[in-house]
């Protein structure tokens, strides 16, 4: 088998900010690629720049030093094609519930027919459990449901990728799991390159083909992990030897940077 095409390439990527304090180093020379059709994920400290890293592939900010090219071009502006899944929750608090999950395909890029339309909200709002929500506000949901319209609004446009910032972690354990399986049996039947940020080692275990393990502000590549079980993953694979043992080597290596990045927030001896 020939090795999938390179969609989003990280190459020697670095990101200072300006800050009242002076210049603050976030992004270290970082160079990684995406595949056609792969799931990567993104795990390291808090704080440590995987947002930003993820901002340069939705397009709202381009890194200080080096490129993220997506088919080979630089990334300059968020386009349909990229589905972004924010870590707060990403809907129109001035729509209902319905109208969240029309909007995208009311837009030039995704436009359907009325009837396909209606079609899609009713197939994704039975999939999030938001059905007797239609015409409910956003702001009458709890905030398990709105993230769970959030995931919907993103897949009802199909993008070709998404683009998750730890999209799960406001979800109570049950509806995590039944989330993660839909985005599973999204991806099967749908075919996505998936960028997921998260917290959770053993999310990102079971989803990803490979792992991007981060360092410690100024933040770098500690190690690319790749996952060897095959897809279609199902829920029992959590519970198997080889599973626990990776989980047990990617823990480590994140812990082993909270460590680190709690040694560098302590007070300096004067
Ligand atoms: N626009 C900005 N200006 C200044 N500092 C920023 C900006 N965006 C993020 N930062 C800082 O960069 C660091 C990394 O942020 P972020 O990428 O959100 O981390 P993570 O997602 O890994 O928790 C944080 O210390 C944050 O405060
Ligand atoms: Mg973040």
């Amino acid at each position: 088998m020939t090795e999938a095409r390179v969609r989003i390439a990280f190459d020697q990527v670095s990101v200072r900010f300006s800050t009242p304090k002076g210049a603050m180093h976030v992004v270290d020379d970082v160079t990684y690629d995406i595949r056609d059709r792969e799931f990567v994920s993104v795990i390291g400290p808090s704080g440590c720049g995987k947002t930003t890293m993820m901002n340069i592939v939705a397009g709202f900010m381009r890194p200080t030093t080096g490129s993220v090219t997506l088919d080979g071009r630089p990334i300059v502006a968020p386009g349909p094609d990229r589905g972004v899944i924010f870590q707060e929750y990403g809907v129109f608090p001035w729509l209902t519930v319905k109208q969240n999950i029309a909007f995208g395909l009311t837009l030039r890029a995704n436009r359907v027919d009325a009837a396909e339309r209606e079609e899609i909200c009713r197939r994704y709002m039975q999939l999030m459990g938001l059905s007797e929500f239609a015409d409910a506000w956003p702001r009458m949901l709890s905030g398990g449901m709105r993230q769970r319209l959030a995931l919907a609004r993103a897949y009802a446009v199909k993008p070709q990728f998404l683009l998750m910032d730890e999209p799960f972690g406001a979800l109570d354990a049950q509806t995590r799991s039944a989330m993660q399986d839909l985005l599973l049996d999204v991806l099967a039947a749908e075919g996505k390159t998936v960028m997921l940020i998260t917290h959770s080692v053993e999310e990102a275990v079971y989803l990803s083909r490979r792992i991007v393990v981060m360092t410690a502000r100024p933040t770098r590549i500690r190690e690319i992990i790749d996952v060897p079980f095959p897809y279609p993953r199902r829920p029992d694979l959590h519970e198997s030897p080889a599973f626990g043992e990776l989980r047990a080597h990617v823990r480590q290596l994140v812990m082993q940077e909270y460590a680190q990045q709690a040694k560098q927030h302590q007070p300096q001896p004067s």
